[in-house]
C-alpha cells in the first residue's frame, strides 16, 4: 500500500493577513468550502492501494487538525507532532522511521505538501501509478514536474535525462536546481527541458532514509532519536523534543534532491497550483466574465478590474483600480498591486520585528 504522508507545517506567510501563525493556509477554506489540508487529504483517501493518511505538523495545531480529519469522517494512521518546525527533509524522514519502525522499509510514501490545489485528478492519480511502479523495491526517489510558465525563483527546476527503462512517462533527473534566481530561472524556462518540482514526491520509506543517512548524517540521526523518543498521546505521535530541537533545518529539496543521483521525474499535467500568493489563489478561483475579478464576502465594486477582493467581517468598496489584491480581516487590511504580492512576506517580518 502506499501511504501519503501529508506535510502540514508551513506558516504560509505570503498570505497574510488571513493565514496567520494559529491559523495558516493549509489549515483554511480557502479555495472550497473544505480546508486544503482535507482537500488533500480526500483527493487520495479511500483510493484503492492507498492506506491511511499519516499527517506531521506542528504541536500548536494538533486539535484543528485532528477536528479536521474527524469532520471529514478520515482516521490518520498518526498525526506527527514536531515540537517545532525543521523544515520538510526532517517531517519526512521522522515519517519514514516511523513507518520503519512499524517493520516497513519496503512501505512507500506519498509525500503531499498540504497546500496545493489539483484541478485534474485522474491524471494525478496516473502520476501516482507511473511513481509507484518505479519507486516499488528500488532506490529511486520520484518527483512529479510541472510544466513552467513563468520564471518563478519559488520553485524548484528539474531537467529531465533518459528516459527510464520499463516505465512510460518516467525519466532520470539530470539537475535539481532549488530556487533559482530570476535569471537562471529564465533560462531553464528557454531550454525547455525543465519542469518545476510540484513539492510531491514518491518512494520508498528505505530509499529515502538511506539518501538521507549519506548525505545528511546528523539529520537522519535527530529524526532517528526523535522517533525512538516518541511517545503516543491521545491519538497523537509526539517526538522526542530534545533530538527535534537539536536537528538541523532544512528542506528536502535542498537537502537531498540537489545531491542524489536517485531522482527521477514523472511530468504531470495535473493542473497544479501551490496557492502560493495571493495572485495565484486569484487565478484558481472562478472570475466573473466582465471584469475578471474575483469577489468574495459583502463587496462592491465600480469600475474594478482583474482584481481580487475578499472581505471577511466588515462592507468593503473599491473604486476604479485594476490589477489589486484587498483582503480584510477582523485586525489587518492588506491592499496591494497584483505583482507586489510576493513582497506580503516581508510585512509579516515586519510585524515580527515590532513585537
Ligand atoms: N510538517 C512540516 N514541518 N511541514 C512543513 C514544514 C515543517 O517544518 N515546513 C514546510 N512544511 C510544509 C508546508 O506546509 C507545505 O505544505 C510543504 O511543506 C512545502 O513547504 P513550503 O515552505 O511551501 O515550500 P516551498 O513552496 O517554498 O517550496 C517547495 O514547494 C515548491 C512547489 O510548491 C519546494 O519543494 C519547491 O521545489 C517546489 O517547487
Ligand atoms: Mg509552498
Amino acid at each position: 500500500k502506499i501511504h501519503p504522508v501529508i506535510l502540514s507545517g508551513g506558516s504560509g506567510t505570503r498570505l497574510w493577513p488571513l493565514s496567520r501563525a494559529a491559523l495558516p493556509k493549509q489549515l483554511l477554506p480557502l479555495v472550497s468550502g473544505l480546508t486544503m489540508l482535507q482537500e488533500t487529504v480526500l483527493r487520495v483517501a479511500g483510493r484503492p492501494g492507498i492506506a491511511s493518511p499519516l499527517i506531521v505538523c506542528g504541536d500548536d495545531h494538533r486539535f484543528l487538525v485532528a477536528e479536521q480529519m474527524r469532520q471529514i469522517g478520515v482516521e490518520p494512521h498518526a498525526i506527527m507532532l514536531e515540537p517545532q518546525g525543521r523544515n520538510t527533509a526532517p517531517a519526512i524522514g521522522v515519517a519514514a522511521y516511523h513507518l520503519r519502525k512499524d517493520g516497513d522499509d519496503d512501505a512507500l510514501m506519498l509525500v503531499l505538501p498540504a497546500d496545493h490545489v489539483i484541478r485534474d485528478v485522474e491524471a494525478f492519480n496516473e502520476g501516482i501509478a507511473t511513481a509507484a511502479s518505479v519507486a516499488q523495491g528500488s532506490s529511486k526517489l520520484a518527483t512529479f514536474g510541472i510544466v513552467p510558465s513563468a520564471p518563478e525563483s519559488g520553485y524548484g527546476y528539474i531537467r529531465r535525462g533518459a528516459a527510464v527503462e520499463g516505465a512510460s512517462g518516467c525519466y532520470m533527473v539530470e539537475q535539481f536546481v532549488e530556487k533559482p534566481d530570476r535569471e537562471t530561472a529564465q533560462q531553464f524556462l528557454d531550454d525547455g527541458r525543465y519542469s518545476w518540482n510540484s513539492g510531491m514526491f514518491l518512494f520508498r520509506a528505505g530509499a529515502y532514509l538511506d539518501e538521507l543517512e549519506r548525505l545528511q548524517p546528523q539529520m537522519a540521526a535527530c529524526c532517528r532519536e526523535a522517533v525512538q523518543e516518541a511517545y503516543s498521546d491521545l491519538s497523537f505521535c509526539r517526538l522526542g523534543k530534545e533530538a527535534y530541537a537539536k536537528c538541523p533545518s532544512e528542506s528536502i529539496d535542498f537537502a537531498v534532491m540537489e545531491h542524489t543521483q536517485q531522482a527521477v521525474v514523472i511530468p504531470a499535467d495535473i493542473g497544479w497550483s501551490d496557492v502560493g500568493s495571493w495572485s495565484a489563489l486569484a487565478d484558481v478561483q472562478e472570475h466573473d466574465d466582465l471584469d475578471r475579478n474575483v469577489l468574495q464576502g459583502d463587496v462592491y465594486t465600480d469600475g474594478v478590474r482583474d482584481s481580487f477582493i475578499r472581505a471577511e467581517n466588515r462592507f468593503v468598496a473599491v473604486l476604479g483600480l485594476d490589477n489589486v489584491i484587498v483582503v480584510e480581516t477582523k485586525d489587518a487590511v492588506l491592499i496591494a498591486n497584483k505583482d507586489d504580492v510576493q513582497r506580503v512576506k516581508q510585512v509579516v517580518d515586519y510585524l515580527k520585528q515590532e513585537k
